[in-house]
């Protein structure tokens, strides 16, 4: 029973799933533990990832609308300096206090931190570290880690992953990005507005694998304009460092004749994979799937009764707020409650200028399943995104020919990743585009083109 057990509950992780698992465990009343073995909690998301990132993506934005004339144009006249020595203060002053923030909430909800790594012993036992614990449920929350490129060394000099392109401590020359996914696309733009050449090497013949279709290919064009250069359909074979360059083998995707690419700084970001590695799974009765996921049912339940498993780790999305709320669905269900996940209704957004963010299917997918009506409305028509002179991107609505219900919803506007928030709202309470087309919506927002769109599903939009 309940006291041979040292918690009720022991989450493996302190990321977005494991400390979100942890505090709602606690908050329901269990005996709640947490192992990390990062000096600080937030996990991936708030060292080294969600956070810092937009730290780096928010400053380079203002830096960019300053030097390139965009304010200017708005009649503010600026001589710009780049000072990235502060800028990168500023970054890691935001993840200090939102990691401390986690520490905070830790200790008011008694959640008790295990400093260290976990391994299991046996379905119910662990070791962190030194120390022997045991519990009745374990939560598997141990996130994700970068997929290495065969044969490519990240020394976090020349060629760095994600972590090594938050901090470089100048501004490279060229930048080569392997990847068009999002963060190639992230952390490319960030050193592209700061001053960098940026050529994105991808493999499939079009960016962001995933996305709507026309959202992949518009993006494509508008990061184009930017500047970014991009080869598609190309993977590289070889990147051979020597006095702080790096030479790139490239070859078409299918194979074919080799060319070379120089540059100073290479972004490994071809994605990311599960860590399970030294989890000893095995002394538990657990496995791995052959994508390295720890596999699971709709309550989080992984094979081994009493083993729970969340986040980056379990097939899904990687994406932070995927894994919050499966935090909270599986504390949930381990109290004995109904913890519920709609992993149909999963929100995505890459936080460029402008954010590209879509909820549910794609019109490809969409139109796999069955009829589809398809409405849009370009950003250019929506007064405040012109007024702002935020012309570029459009948003769409993808709607069930018969029934209407709303399938999907893409943008590719400013402030789309705030955008998306209504349409997933509206999806989860079952919306059809006449509901968001009849919802009144404050003028002048950009969140209107979500409102015309919906209008156009019916082929009504007033201003266009
Ligand atoms: P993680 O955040 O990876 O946390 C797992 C934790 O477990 C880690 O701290 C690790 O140290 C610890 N751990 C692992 N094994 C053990 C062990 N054996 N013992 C003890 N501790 C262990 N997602 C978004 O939604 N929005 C974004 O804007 C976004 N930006 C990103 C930017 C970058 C550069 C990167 C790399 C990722 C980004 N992501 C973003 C993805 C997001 O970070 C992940 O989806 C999220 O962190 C997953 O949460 P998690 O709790 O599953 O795992
Ligand atoms: P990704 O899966 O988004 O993109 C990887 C890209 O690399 C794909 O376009 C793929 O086709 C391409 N690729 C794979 N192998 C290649 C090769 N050998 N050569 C050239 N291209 C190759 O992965 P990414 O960008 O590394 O991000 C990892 C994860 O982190 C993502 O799953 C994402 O969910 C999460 N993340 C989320 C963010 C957000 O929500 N804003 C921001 C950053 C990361």
């Amino acid at each position: 029973d309940e006291q041979q057990y040292d918690y009720d509950v022991l989450v493996i992780g302190a990321g977005p799933g494991g400390y979100v698992a942890a505090i709602r465990a606690a908050q329901l009343g269990l005996r709640t533990a947490c192992a990390e073995s990062r000096e600080t909690l937030g996990g991936t998301c708030l060292n080294v990832g969600c956070i810092p990132s937009k730290a780096m993506l928010h400053a380079s934005e203002l830096y960019d609308h300053a030097a390139n004339g965009a304010m200017a144009k708005l009649g503010i006249k600026t001589q710009v300096e780049l000072d990235l020595e502060t800028m990168h203060g500023q970054r890691r002053d935001a993840v200090k206090q939102l990691t401390g923030g986690i520490e905070y909430l830790f200790k008011k909800n008694k959640v008790t931190w295990l400093k260290g790594r976990a391994a299991f012993q046996d379905a119910h036992s662990v070791t962190v570290g030194d120390q022997r614990v045991t519990a009745r449920n374990i939560v598997i929350a141990t996130g994700s880690s970068v997929t290495a490129l065969p044969g490519v060394t990240i020394d976090q000099q020349v060629v760095v992953d994600s972590t090594g392109a938050l901090e470089l401590p100048r501004v490279p020359e060229h930048m080569v990005v392997i990847g068009g996914g999002v963060i190639g696309l992230e952390l490319g733009s960030v050193w592209r507005r700061l001053g960098a050449k940026v050529t994105c090497v991808e493999f499939l013949d079009q960016i962001l694998p995933g996305f709507d279709g026309d959202i992949r290919k518009e993006s494509n064009k508008i990061f184009k304009k930017q500047g970014i250069e991009f080869k598609l359909s190309t993977k590289v074979t070889n990147v051979a460092v020597e006095g702080g360059k790096a030479v790139l083998t490239l070859e078409p995707a299918q194979g074919g004749e080799a060319t070379t690419l120089e540059a100073d700084c290479v972004l490994v970001s071809i994605g990311r994979r599960p860590n399970t590695d030294g989890l000893n799974l095995e002394a538990a009765g657990l496995a791995t799937n052959q994508r390295g996921q720890v596999e699971i049912d709709h309550d989080f339940r992984t094979k081994v009764d009493g083993i729970w498993a969340i986040g980056d780790v379990v097939p899904g999305p990687m994406l932070a707020h995927k894994a919050e709320d499966e935090g909270i669905a599986v504390a949930e269900n381990i109290a004995g409650q109904h913890g519920i996940v709609n992993h149909d209704v999963i929100p995505s957004v890459v936080y460029t200028w402008p954010e590209i963010a879509g909820v549910g299917l794609t019109e490809e997918v969409a139109r796999e399943r069955g009829e589809v009506k398809v409405g849009k409305f370009p950003m250019m028509a929506n007064s405040r995104a012109k007024t702002n002179h935020e012309p570029d991107g459009f948003v769409k609505v993808i709607a069930d020919a018969k029934t209407d219900r709303v399938l999907g919803v893409w943008c590719i506007a400013t402030v789309g990743g705030t955008m998306i928030a209504q349409a997933a709202q509206a999806m989860e309470f079952g919306a059809t585009s006449e509901d968001i087309a009849y919802t009144c919506h404050a003028h002048p927002t950009h969140s209107e083109a979500i409102k015309e769109a919906a209008m156009a599903v019916t082929g009504k939009p007033i201003h266009i």
